[in-house]
């Protein structure tokens, strides 16, 4: 039996209602991906108000990793709200928060010495992955990505790289932050091909010090080891590698924002794994908290030391109900095979993208790791002039016809894919033939206009 069950037109009487009501009450700043308010959710499914249940490839936006509502987290938070909701953490701690660090500290990249500090939100933590790189080196300087996505607070969009909606209209960010191309192989900003650029764009690092910013006043490179918001771009081979020895070679610590590719997405427990590198800070969110929110900053035990006494914290970071989740969370990983589970339904999505992709030129690029996976759609191989336009019809026909998928790319113009990693075989058949089928109506439409003109 299908999972995908719709009753009325999408959206239905009850979301156009509540739409209505939003309208009046909530700033137009907050955008909707999909205009279908949610009732309830389980694994890798949503029902919305009028009970219609799609299948969810958004997961909050990479939150719901382990799947919608576990016993295991649900049964994790029950039991917390019965002992105390919140005292803070900078009054009167509790154990929860110490074993959720040790147990970062444990999982992540790196044999050496490790801390970890929780915050609310992954913006929050890469303010405060700067904040410790800065106190730790003395130095002002960070360098981020074209492409990149750290946040929405001050400090981060000074970091993210996409104008509008992100940046355009809240200058000025804070100073000191300085950009460099990413390894966009299909975008090439060098207009190089790898191999044969011999990871270039890596090693240019070096030249940004001679001409932009010097190495001594730089504290941090900051980099997604998979982009996100970005599009999904996964740098080849060795990338990380270089860049990471060159930061070591000037003093400079490396920043690894996991913040979408960590928590098993990419088949590892984080990205860096699949890279063989091991950053100095790591920062993490979404799906630590299995839909809590919660956030942490992990790194070498010295670095995270930096700061002095005082100089970290927050009212709720690292409340007592988003650690009992992110406990839960980690077992979970442990129990469930999960990380196999995210390599599975990559594979699967890219034996079926690529088929797409054969047949219709609109699938520019197929891309990803594990079950961090996205197609770019273009208006032709040739140009690769973004299909903006094209994407956001597939996007609302998604929708429409029961499945939630959300955009990504400096040109919106990346269906992306974040589903639960519990998602039954049947179930993400029943998907992707809902997003093939979108891609064969816009590309269908197409046609027939061209056909006409
Ligand atoms: C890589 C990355 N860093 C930081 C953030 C900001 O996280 P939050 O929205 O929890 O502040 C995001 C959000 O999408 C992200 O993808």
């Amino acid at each position: 039996m299908s999972t995908i069950q719709l009753h009325t037109e999408i959206p239905g009487p009850k979301s156009k209602a509540l739409h209505e009501r939003r309208s009046k009450a909530v700033p137009r700043g907050l955008s909707h991906g999909t205009p279908i308010y949610v009732a309830k959710a389980q694994d890798a499914w949503l029902e919305d108000v009028d009970e219609n249940r799609y299948l969810d490839f958004a997961g909050g936006i990479g939150c719901i990793n382990v799947g919608h509502r576990r016993d295991e987290v649900v049964g994790a938070v029950k039991d917390q709200l019965d002992r105390f909701l919140h005292t803070c953490v900078q009054v009167t701690p509790y154990e929860l928060y110490i074993r959720l660090a040790e147990r970062m500290n444990e999982v992540t990249p790196g044999k050496f010495a490790k801390k970890t500090v929780f915050v609310n939100s992954g913006a929050e933590a890469v303010e405060n992955a700067v904040k410790i790189a800065r106190a730790y080196t003395k130095r002002p300087g960070v360098i981020a990505f074209e492409d990149a996505f750290h946040g929405r607070t001050m400090m981060t969009l000074a970091l993210t790289s996409k104008t509008h909606p992100y940046k355009a209209g809240f200058a000025p960010f804070p100073g000191e932050v300085y950009r460099v191309p990413y390894a966009y192989c299909y975008r090439c900003s060098y207009s190089l091909k790898y191999p044969s650029c011999d990871l270039y764009c890596a090693r240019h690092l070096e030249d940004t010090f001679k001409r932009v910013v010097a190495n001594e006043d730089v504290a941090a490179v900051i980099a997604e080891p998979v982009l996100g918001e970005g599009g999904f771009v996964v740098p080849p081979p060795d990338y990380f590698k270089v860049l990471v020895d060159l930061c070591h070679k000037y003093g400079i610590l490396f920043i690894a924002d996991e913040v979408q590719s960590g928590f098993g997405r990419t088949g590892a427990l984080f990205a860096c794994e699949r890279h063989g590198i091991e950053p100095d800070i790591l920062v993490t969110a979404k799906s630590l908290g299995g839909g809590l929110p919660l956030a942490a900053v992990t790194g070498r035990a010295e670095v995270m030391d930096g700061p002095g006494v005082g100089g970290l914290g927050g009212t709720f970071a690292g409340n007592p109900l988003s650690c009992a989740a992110a406990l839960a969370v980690l077992d979970l990983f442990e129990l469930e095979n999960l990380l196999a589970r995210a390599d599975e339904l990559g594979a699967h999505f890219q034996r079926r993208a690529r088929e797409w992709q054969s047949r219709w030129p609109i699938v520019g690029d197929v891309r990803g790791l594990g079950g961090m996976q996205a197609i770019e759609l273009v208006q032709s191989p040739e140009s690769k002039v973004p299909a903006s336009e094209e994407t956001k019809k597939i996007t609302q026909y998604c929708y429409e016809h029961g499945l939630i998928t959300i955009t990504a790319g400096t040109y919106s113009n990346v269906i992306r894919v974040l589903v639960p990693l519990v998602i039954t075989k049947e179930q993400m058949d029943e998907a992707l033939d809902v997003l093939e089928s979108a891609i064969a109506s816009v590309c269908d439409q197409k046609g027939a206009v061209a056909q006409l003109a």
